[in-house]
């Protein structure tokens, strides 16, 4: 089609879509009375996120290679510049509660508050209706497990912006035959569908031995892979479209409004519905994975959505498990910078202003640190796991730091009883115990393996973990 016959037709179309408009009892999607969906690059959404804060200036992020010489912080005698973490159990009127109901009425939703205001943003009350369909449905082996998978695709209502088409797609595993409903964990694919079996080119995601999805059907799990990217697009450029696109009708986000890690936890939760209605699943023992911006997306989920069971937290990292105040490997001025600002609410950039309205802030004036985030899923079963730096999982993410937020998060879950990691709540003090030594007797659980930037080698730990976990609530067969 030549330029002038495209805007022939497009004018044709815009006439007519004007003119049925006016009929009357026509009713049109109101499309035309929308503002058009905006098209900003990355760079141009930051900087308009920037403009609406009032910050002039952000501090660069940290560089990963530590021959630059803005290279990030390895220094243990330097990591701590804030060595004060915020209250747990400290509420703003400076009360402090002692009873899981005092937590639970008071402490909790004062922590969701900060959280949603200023780390990872709101989701809209009114979000729109998924309609799950079946696009396909096929049984095979699973190493020795005879498993129905059903292919599934979640559309999203987007008459409210009808550009923009959001399809959810989740893969679901069952094993054959099987009459009791299975417990089954959720897994947010880094890789399309197959990721959770691994087949990558980046070898530190590698791991030998069986792919998750066989680790799981051998223990009589079920699994339910899910594509963030057909949820919320995996950059700044994205947000005008995907689900918080489509929820501003394609215009730019506001401060407070959510970014991928809650629209990837919300398409998260969108998926758990469609379990609870197939009664092949239990789906009172859904436990929720992720590996590094899918590990904080899988944290953020099981913070937020109390239906889920369980989670294992693999190598998240800054943003994710590790505190915020920690100055070792990557930083808050990092998650600000237009590479990963999008993953947070807008507010969250406030943190590495260097220049603004406000003055600046840095990661000592974030209200809440990751301690908190994790304490939010108390008393559900908890486990952050991490690789090694010599396997790929870096530095950068801050092992240390991320052992000392759990360590800090233990009071929350003794409110309720539960167990926690059998040792101090002295976060300044407390070491990370040696790889492969997990500390898994308790509701919050940790180890360190010696693979990569992966949750493979920590799969089968986790999952007896979760078994002896779930033990004391497991469903009845089916009469
Ligand atoms: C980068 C980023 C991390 C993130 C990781 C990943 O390294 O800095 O925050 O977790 O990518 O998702 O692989």
């Amino acid at each position: 089609m030549t330029a002038m016959n495209r805007g022939a037709l497009l004018l044709f179309v815009v006439t007519s879509i004007g003119w049925i408009h006016h009929l009357p009892g026509v009713v049109l999607a109101q499309e035309n009375s929308l503002p058009a969906v905006v098209t900003f690059t990355t760079a141009e959404d930051h900087k308009d996120m920037l403009r609406q804060l009032g910050i002039q200036r952000l501090r660069p992020g940290y560089s990963g290679n530590e021959k630059d010489p803005n290279h990030a912080n390895y220094d243990e005698a330097l990591a701590n510049p804030y060595p004060e973490l915020p209250a747990l159990l400290t509420c703003e009127d400076g009360t402090v509660v002692a009873t899981k109901a005092e937590w639970l009425a008071k402490r909790r939703p004062e922590i969701v508050e900060l959280f949603e205001k200023e780390i990872v943003g709101r989701i809209p009350a009114d979000t729109p209706k998924v309609t799950w369909n079946v696009l396909d449905e096929s049984e095979g082996k699973v190493g020795e497990v005879l498993m129905i998978e059903t292919t599934l695709e979640g559309v999203v209502d987007n008459s409210r912006c009808p550009t923009i088409d959001v399809k959810i797609q989740l893969k679901v595993g069952r094993p054959k035959g099987v009459e009791k409903p299975v417990p089954t964990l959720m897994m947010f694919s880094f890789f399309g569908w197959s990721r959770p079996g691994a087949t990558t080119n980046r070898p530190a995601f590698r791991f030998p031995g069986p792919t998750p999805q066989e680790i799981l059907a051998k223990a009589g799990w079920g699994y339910a892979i899910l594509i963030p990217n057909s949820i919320q697009a995996d950059n700044g450029a994205g947000l005008t479209r995907g689900i918080i696109g489509l929820t501003n009708q394609g215009q730019p986000r506001k401060p407070e409004d959510w970014g991928a890690l809650r629209a990837w936890g919300w398409g998260a939760s969108r998926a758990l519905d469609y379990l609870e209605t197939n009664p092949a699943f239990d789906s009172k023992h859904v436990g929720i994975e992720g590996v590094s911006r899918y590990g904080k997306a899988a944290l953020v989920t099981m913070a937020f959505d109390e239906r889920f069971a369980a989670a294992l937290v693999a190598s998240s990292g800054e943003g994710g498990a590790k505190l915020h105040r920690r100055h070792f490997g990557e930083a808050v001025e990092n998650l600000t910078g237009s590479g990963e600002y999008h993953w947070m609410a807008g507010n969250f950039l406030k943190y590495g202003a260097a220049e603004a309205d406000f003055g600046s802030k840095n990661a000592g004036d974030i209200p809440v640190d990751a301690h908190q985030l994790i304490a939010l899923c108390a008393p559900r079963p908890t486990f952050i796991s991490y690789g090694i730096p010599e396997k790929g999982d870096a530095k950068w993410l801050d092992q240390q730091g991320s052992y000392m937020a759990t360590v800090a998060a233990q009071p929350a879950y003794r409110l309720f009883g539960a167990t926690t990691l059998g040792v101090s709540d002295d976060y300044h003090t407390e070491k990370m115990p040696a790889v492969n030594t997990g500390l898994l007797d308790g509701v919050l659980a940790w180890r360190q393996h010696d693979g990569g930037h992966t949750s493979g080698p920590n799969l089968p730990h986790f999952v007896e973990w979760a078994n002896q976990r779930f033990a004391a609530t497991q469903p009845e067969a089916k009469p």
